[in-house]
């Protein structure tokens, strides 16, 4: 039986040696990621003759580890920063020899190299013939392993063995082995959050289903205010970067409500889609929303306020069409702030939503930065809407992304859907360390809430 995420954000390093039973370490891999665990190869150069490189590449989407000399792209050393990244290895399976050298901690190959850098919990599961298991050099080694390194030992399974003979050495039952890993990680705090501290994807695959299980709450386009029953005041948003960020986060997996104003681009059909037209509308279905589950729980993991929502609207919209005269002068009553609004709301559900707001600027970044603190959003997307091939309307984006708590980064021009799934990484970074800090059992966590 397996228990979808438990290994929800975590990354795990999987060691696979030479042994017959490396073919089983596919599954191993799939089973740890259906627990919710990115996973990153690593294989002696024996286990490379067993299973392609390829395979596991393909599954994991990170180039799998062989060479305890190779670098990675950009100059890091590959085992260092799995070691330091990894929440957990696990050598599955486990040769006598790879136990050899792990006992004595010869670190010729990434997987011992691995284990002796890391302060992550090490799982191992042994697989041999079953005369060399029950030798006493092996059975040194394990014991080793499990007194001295404290050690997860999974002990391997009496069955018929490749050999041909029946004995002691038979790889352990596949869902025991991510069981070890589960325990063995517990409550650990996630050790690297994001993208950044891990050894990296493989260029242009897909990412993972980061957002799996997530609930994300997009608003796109603009708003309208009534003048009268025909005329309206409205802004020039087409509602393409909302609308990327609804697509880029239905790829990664999410579910995603969708609130779109005006807008010149199809909505996609997987999203929960609701229309508004006006500010007051737009508030409303917010509201909606924002409205807590049983115990005051949220009901979406994230908002991200993409849309371009009037500042201000006719006091008093006329009921009948307005007739032509000499002058009309409006009078303008200013909209009330939905994002800050919401942000009051959201800070008192648990888990606390994730919030994202948009600021269309045109000059200096001085007023975002004014704009984060008087929202009290986690994240704001500031761009120059005046700037060439930014803004509203284009197919791009130049934007800086400011956060409450860590440095502000400039982006280089990209598309809009770049510019969603940069957004979407650190989202997915922020959700997975919110719920990293849930794990931990937090004093400031509602007594209701911990599990
Ligand atoms: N926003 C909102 N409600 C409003 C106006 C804006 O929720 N009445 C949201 C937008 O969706 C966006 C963020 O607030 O995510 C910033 O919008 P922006 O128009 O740049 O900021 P304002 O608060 O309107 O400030 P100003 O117009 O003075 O720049």
């Amino acid at each position: 039986m397996t228990h979808a995420g438990r290994l929800s954000g975590r990354f795990v390093a999987l060691g696979i040696t030479g042994s017959i039973a490396a073919y089983k370490s596919v599954e191993l891999l799939r089973q740890l990621q259906a627990e919710g665990a990115e996973v990153q190869a690593l294989l002696t150069p024996t286990a490379t003759r067993f299973v392609a490189l390829l395979t596991l590449e393909a599954l994991s989407h990170r180039p799998a580890e062989s060479d305890v000399m190779a670098l990675l792209p950009d100059g890091r050393i590959g085992h260092i920063v799995t070691a330091d990244s990894a929440d957990a290895i696990v050598v599955a399976p486990a040769t006598a020899h790879w136990l050899g050298a792990m006992a004595n901690g010869l670190a010729a190959d990434v997987i011992t190299a691995a284990c002796l850098a890391t302060s992550a919990p090490v799982i191992v599961a042994p697989a041999m013939d079953g005369d060399m298991y029950a030798h006493p050099a092996t059975q040194a080694n394990v014991t080793r392993l499990r007194d001295q390194f404290g050690y997860t030992i999974v002990e391997p399974e009496t069955g018929p063995l490749a050999s041909g003979q029946t004995g002691v050495g038979r790889l352990a039952e596949l869902a025991r082995i991510v069981e070890a890993v589960v325990t063995a990680i517990g409550d650990r705090p996630i050790r690297a959050v994001g993208d950044a501290d891990r050894p990296p994807r493989l260029a242009g695959r897909p990412r993972d289903a980061d957002l799996d299980g997530r609930h994300i709450v997009v608003t796109a386009g603009g708003t309208r205010e009534a003048i009268d029953p025909v005329r309206f005041i409205g802004n020039r948003s087409s509602g393409k970067m909302g609308v990327a960020i609804a697509e880029a986060a239905l790829d990664r997996g999410a579910r995603v409500s969708l609130i779109a104003g005006s807008v010149e681009v199809a909505l996609p059909d997987a999203v929960e889609i609701t229309r508004v037209e006006s500010t007051a509308e737009l508030g409303v279905a917010l509201a909606t929303l924002l409205q807590a589950g049983p115990a005051g729980r949220a009901g979406f993991d994230a908002l991200i306020m993409a849309a371009a929502v009037a500042d201000f609207r006719p006091r008093h919209p006329a009921r009948a069409k307005l007739r032509r005269g000499s002058a009309l002068t409006l009078d303008l009553e200013p909209t009330p702030d939905l994002l800050a609004e919401a942000v009051v709301v959201a800070r008192h559900l648990w888990p606390t939503p994730i919030l994202v707001g948009f600021a269309a600027e045109t000059g200096s970044l001085e007023r975002a930065v004014e704009k984060l603190q008087r929202k009290g959003v986690d994240l704001l997307v500031a761009n120059d809407v005046a700037e060439a091939g930014s803004g509203f309307g284009t197919d791009t984006n130049r934007i800086t992304l400011l956060a409450a708590d860590a440095a502000a980064e400039a982006w280089p021009l990209l598309t809009k859907r770049e510019v969603a799934d940069r957004l979407l990484d650190r989202l997915a970074a922020r959700l997975d360390a919110r719920d990293g800090v849930a794990q931990t059992g937090r004093s400031d966590v509602p007594q209701e809430f911990r599990s």
